[in-house]
């Protein structure tokens, strides 16, 4: 149950105290065991999620003790099982930040500016691309949700911006997940704007520019995608998927499954 996986996927190991032998040689000598030994697993907390993730370091003894435990493992069911095909693999996701970081760089290279994170969306995207920008810069965040529920943007609710400090006078670069129909970074724009920004521009993870509604395109902008709903390396459904490293496709089922739980 769950071999071919052990090496590198989460389980949940359950009751395996059974299977572990508490001799001294085991001891403190893998994560793992260390955890299920531990004091926490009583009776009631059998049930634990755990990352055997240094099998390839362990000595044979312990090799084979895993092994025994191995047979009460099962595999934990992970964001990556919903996914239905990866669109953006994180190799893409670098290459495709290495080269708008460029472009932001040789833009900004004698000018001040603030990197303004949309959150939630861009955070995972814009922590990694402010760390390819060698240029002084600062970092604000902005809040702005969607009313409504599923798959399509709707009315924008602005929940918090920089200080006045922070926007008033100075080039902003807004960075944002997505921009689908275009108007969430219209308004965005237009409120920095509104709060005495010097500059804005815009820098997208994606675009997707047949849903465009309003007459918008984004200064930087990493990958085209066409009319899918995606999910992962910060984008999310029903407040999951964030942590995708890719960028993917939902199957259906994972789909189905969180409305219904909504
Ligand atoms: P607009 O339409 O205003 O929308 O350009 C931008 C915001 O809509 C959300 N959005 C998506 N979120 N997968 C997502 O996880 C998608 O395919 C998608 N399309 C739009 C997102 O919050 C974005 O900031």
């Amino acid at each position: 149950m769950g071999r071919a996986n052990l090496a590198g996927g989460p389980f949940q190991w359950k009751s395996c105290d059974r299977h572990v032998p508490s001799r001294p040689p085991f001891q403190g000598k893998s994560r793992a065991f260390c955890r299920v030994r531990g004091p926490e697993l009583r009776p009631k907390a059998r049930s634990r999620t755990l990352r055997v993730s240094n099998l390839g370091s362990l000595t044979a003894p312990h090799r084979f003790c895993l092994k025994s435990a191995e047979t009460t493992l099962r595999p934990v069911h992970t964001v990556h099982d919903d996914i239905e095909r990866i669109l953006i693999s994180e190799q893409e996701i670098r290459a495709g930040i290495d080269r708008i970081a460029l472009e932001i760089t040789s833009a900004y290279h004698e000018r001040d500016f603030t990197v303004v994170a949309v959150l939630k969306g861009s955070c995972v995207f814009a922590s990694d691309l402010i760390r390819r920008i060698p240029v002084p810069l600062e970092l604000a965040f902005l809040a702005a949700s969607s009313y409504g529920k599923g798959t399509t943007s709707q009315d924008l609710r602005i929940n918090f911006v920089p200080l006045d400090s922070e926007i008033a006078g100075r080039n902003l670069l807004l960075v944002d997940d997505i921009l689908d129909t275009g108007r969430t970074l219209v308004r965005l724009k237009r409120e920095m704007l509104d709060r005495g920004a010097k500059e804005v521009r815009t820098c997208v993870l994606l675009d997707k520019p047949s849903r465009r509604s309003v007459d918008f395109e984004a200064d930087f902008r990493c990958f085209e995608v066409q009319d899918l709903f995606v999910v992962g390396y910060g984008l999310d459904f029903a407040g999951r998927y964030r942590n995708l490293p890719y960028v993917g496709a939902l199957k259906t089922a994972a789909f189905e499954r969180l409305q219904g739980a909504r």
